[in-house]
């Protein structure tokens, strides 16, 4: 990857004046508007607003996964918007673990070999791989479950399953979008621990959208986003209050 460091060493992802518009002509939806965010390294930052407001599109946009309009956008000193479609998909496949409400497991693989795929994609031997996966599956709590299909679990352990894919290949940043959302209080609760856990390595920046307010106090920071842009940003460490 071409890294070209930034002024700020400490901010993980540097968005400025991003936008990024669906369509044209009536149709169009200006989901990012001149969005300007930051996100730290070593810090859990929650990205909460309401539905429609663009938190996906920044998420993706922040993954190197979809391509923006204008705008500048630096990601771990490497500046996105420079990058060739090439350097993109290598920056994605190093650098990125991505986590989903609905966890996207591949049905038909077993536990450890859906946890294998970032290692094999990345040319990782698979005798490598299951080791690294095995290490990942004890860290997760489901030791046991590794050669079970993904659908026998439950949808906590689903989730657990799915953080272990995204941590495998030690990526520096982890994106979930909506990870709890989909899962009961405790479950949920025990998702976000293990997320705080992964957001403790000062190399890393883990970045959670979500409408959650009972995991709220897992954050560093919470950014609240309205109409493509960044409203406001909190940094209370954990105790926030949203109602004005
Ligand atoms: N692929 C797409 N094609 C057209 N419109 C889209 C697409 N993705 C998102 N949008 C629109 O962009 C806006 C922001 O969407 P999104 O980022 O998914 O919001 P959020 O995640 O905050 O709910 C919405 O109006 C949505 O309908
Ligand atoms: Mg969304």
């Amino acid at each position: 990857m071409s890294a070209t460091p930034t002024n700020s060493p400490a901010l993980a992802v540097h968005v400025r004046g991003v936008s990024k518009t669906f369509g044209t002509g009536e149709t169009a939806v200006t989901a990012l508007n001149g969005v300007d965010f930051t996100a730290r390294q070593g810090e859990l930052l929650m990205i909460v607003g309401p539905s429609g407001c663009g938190k996906t599109t920044l998420l993706s946009v922040i993954a190197g996964t979809l391509n923006f309009d204008c705008g500048e956008l630096d990601v771990f000193g490497s500046p996105l918007h420079r990058l060739k479609p090439r350097e993109i998909t290598e920056f994605r496949k190093r650098h990125v673990g991505f986590i989903f409400q609905a966890f996207n497991l591949i049905p038909t693989l077993t536990c450890i070999e859906n946890i294998c795929v970032p290692l094999l994609i990345g040319g990782v031997s698979r005798r490598v791989a299951e080791r690294k996966a095995l290490a990942l599956l004890d860290e997760v709590g489901l030791g046991a479950r590794g050669h079970e299909r993904p659908t026998n679990l439950s949808g906590g352990q689903q989730q657990r399953i799915a953080i272990a894919r995204a941590l495998v290949h030690e990526p520096r940043l982890i994106i979930c979008d909506e990870p709890t959302s989909a899962l009961d209080k405790d479950t949920g609760a025990h998702i976000m621990d293990l997320l705080r856990t992964a957001a403790r390595n000062p190399n890393r920046c883990v970045i959670v959208v979500t409408h959650d307010s009972r995991v709220f106090k897992y954050a560093d920071r919470l950014t609240e986003m309205e109409d493509g842009r960044v409203q406001r940003v909190h940094d209370q460490g954990g105790n926030y209050d949203l109602s004005e």
